[in-house]
């Protein structure tokens, strides 16, 4: 009964890296349209590789945290001048690529390689937990011991989609009593949203004044300041006086 979904329908390593950075953060229904625009777009590490700034953040628009956008470029470049156009197979190795972490490596290594490795995102640890009436409070480390003991090495793949489905279909948070471990921050009213806006507008534009996001969102000029300077320290943007533009890679 598990859910069809277009990245289990391939094991290629670029696409699969592209749908987990697009799922971390971002639920499977909105990443879906994005991954398919992606994928056509850019069917490979070599094409992903020549793509400017500006066009990752417009194929992004809409999936929030933006960075990730970028990181996939910086991935793609990386993969293509040092890697010899493949995705390094070693966790450790991956890690070392912009915006891969250890969950996200191991998932990419899982899904592309069935490599029996484990990876525990909200789903996973809610089913664990639950299922295995272990303490809510169990720590990162403890749980992974655990999942290491279980993991079906063969069917690591398998195992790790089932275990997805069975925590987003069927053991809810609500049915479950097992709360996530962080919850996003609301939208509206937050930087999130003028960085949101900022970006927004600079898909269309090449310089965005940031009095005029400010007017629009009616926010005060200090917070959409520091929604500036937050996506410049991440080398998004270039702040230049009340203006910004998209950093060049
Ligand atoms: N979330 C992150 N990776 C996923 C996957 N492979 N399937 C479903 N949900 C996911």
């Amino acid at each position: 009964h598990g859910r069809d979904l277009p990245f289990r329908r391939t094991v290629d390593p670029y696409k699969i890296a592209v749908a987990e950075i697009m799922l971390q953060q971002t639920q499977v229904d909105r990443v879906l349209p994005k991954y398919a625009a992606w994928v056509k777009k850019w069917p490979k590490w070599q094409s992903l590789a020549k793509a400017t700034n500006r066009e990752l953040l417009t194929m992004w628009s809409g999936l929030g945290y933006n960075r990730r956008a970028l990181y996939l470029g910086q991935v793609a470049r990386a993969i293509v001048e040092k890697h010899g156009g493949k995705l390094p197979g070693d966790p450790e190795v991956m890690r070392t690529l912009p915006g891969i972490g250890p969950y996200t490596s191991r998932a990419i290594l899982i899904f592309a390689f069935n490599r029996p490795l484990v990876t525990i995102d909200t789903n996973i640890r809610r089913v664990l937990i639950a299922e295995l009436g272990l303490p809510h409070s169990i720590s990162p480390n403890a749980l992974e011991t655990v999942a290491l003991q279980i993991l079906p090495k063969r069917r690591s793949r398998d195992w790790h989609n089932a275990l997805m489905d069975y925590g987003a279909m069927v053991l809810t948070s609500r049915r479950s009593g097992v709360k996530p471990l962080s919850h996003q921050s609301k939208f509206e009213g937050s930087l999130r949203q003028i960085r949101g806006e900022i970006i927004r507008q600079l898909t269309k534009k090449r310089r965005v004044s940031l009095t005029e996001v400010a007017k629009k969102l009616k926010r005060s000029m200090a917070d959409v300041q520091k929604a500036a300077a937050g996506l410049a320290k991440e080398g998004v943007v270039c702040v230049k006086g009340r203006k910004v533009q998209i950093a060049v890679q």
